[in-house]
């Protein structure tokens, strides 16, 4: 059976568990689905340098491309300041929504964010990144 927003959302907290921040303090975790039903999770990895940190969100993508993935279904993000509440909202920030434009179709990826009251949200790539410039503009 296919996951439920709350199963993914689920393993978007157990992701951010991971999330290595010892600047920002900022934890994020991401669960990305693919459309046969595996489950990447990412976490952001930070670096004293600051610019080679990398988004919880690129880290599950780049993990699942490396593998071979090519056709997702959703991602799940939750992320909120270290010892905040686990499945607090946070939006993906543009490189992120730019690297899910290189991958997915904006009308149909759907990406998943937690409401900080349990629930979620539910958007497509489309709506969060209108006007995309992505794979097909180059076609
Ligand atoms: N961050 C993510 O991992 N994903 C987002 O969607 C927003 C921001 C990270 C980057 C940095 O490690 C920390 O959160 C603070 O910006």
């Amino acid at each position: 059976m296919a996951l439920t927003n709350e199963q993914l959302l689920a393993q978007a907290c157990e992701a951010r568990t991971h999330a290595y921040t010892p600047y920002s303090h900022f934890q994020v975790g991401a669960a990305l689905l693919t459309k046969d039903g595996k489950v990447y999770q990412g976490c952001n990895i930070e670096n004293a340098a600051y610019g080679p940190s990398v988004c919880a969100e690129r880290t599950a993508f780049f993990k699942a491309v490396y593998e071979g993935e090519r056709n997702f279904d959703r991602i799940a993000i939750v992320g909120g300041k270290e010892g905040s509440a686990p499945n607090q909202t946070c939006a993906p920030c543009g490189v992120c929504r730019q690297v899910m434009m290189e991958f997915c179709d904006p009308d149909r990826f759907c990406i998943i964010l937690a409401d900080g009251k349990g629930g979620c949200a539910e958007y497509t790539l489309r709506e969060i990144l209108p006007l995309g410039f992505g794979p097909q503009n180059l076609a």
